[in-house]
């Protein structure tokens, strides 16, 4: 990979920030003080500093957010400049193209995927791959008793087809943990609408194999451990 793009890969300015850098001799690799924007460095191998700073190197980056309420599942880049998006709050990245694998909505908490890894990103979210995803749901009132089997036969949300099949856990009258398998727009909330109910909180706890740490509260988030990452990358719900 070239120099530049690789110090702009990693977070140390655009390429133009970037070539003035490596100009003005700041940058290093494997010791020496190297000028050429374009020379061909191996991100893996090669010892890359800004002065005296080594630069580090990530091809891909996986995190879990509990995504608190009041936060977009977008991307500085796909934001309006305004809002707080879900990768500002990763502070520690390496990689500036992170984004959030799926949507929540801003009043929605809980698990959300970021990363730059779009293949994986894709099998998650590709509407054919029916990837589950459960779903804690605060409701404003109690449902008729009936009401939970209706929804998980599928209902008219006004789509052009009625939701799938879905799984539903009564918790009390007005709370249960919901299973669907697609991620249609404000989905769950249509859902609840249909039986006259308001959903008043909403947080999702698991999306495919990945569930949320219990120990992150809104707002914070960690890695993802090897184990995380290989059972992400051997999913495939199609096989489930
Ligand atoms: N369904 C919703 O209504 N909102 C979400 O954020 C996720 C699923």
């Amino acid at each position: 990979m070239r120099l530049d793009k690789f110090l702009s890969e990693t977070g140390n300015g655009t390429r133009s920030e970037v070539k003035k850098l490596i100009s003005s001799c700041g940058v290093s690799v494997n010791g020496k003080i190297c000028r050429d924007p374009s020379a061909k460095i191996s991100e893996e191998t090669d010892d890359v500093r800004i002065g005296a700073a080594p630069v580090r190197y990530a091809r891909y980056e996986y995190f879990m957010l509990n995504k608190p309420q009041g936060v977009i599942s977008a991307t500085r880049d796909g934001g309006n400049g305004k809002e707080v998006c879900a990768t500002d709050l990763i502070r520690d990245k390496i990689r500036k193209d992170l984004f959030p694998a799926g949507r929540l909505d801003k009043d929605t908490e809980g698990l959300l995927l970021i990363t730059n890894d779009g293949g994986l990103a894709h099998r998650l979210l590709s509407p054919k791959k029916h990837v589950d995803k459960t779903y804690y749901v605060e409701l404003d009132a109690g449902m008729e008793h009936d009401a939970a089997e209706r929804l998980m036969a599928g209902v008219d949300i006004g789509d052009e087809k009625p939701t799938l099949p879905c799984g539903i856990r009564m918790l009390t009258d007005s709370s249960c943990l919901i299973t669907i398998r697609e991620g249609r727009y404000h989905q769950i909330k249509r859902m609840f609408q249909t039986e006259g109910r308001t959903v008043t909180y909403l947080k999702r706890l698991t999306m495919g194999p990945l569930r949320l740490d219990e120990k992150l509260e809104p707002g914070d988030y960690r890695r993802l451990t090897p184990e995380e990452i290989k059972t992400l990358e051997s999913f495939d719900s199609d096989k489930k």
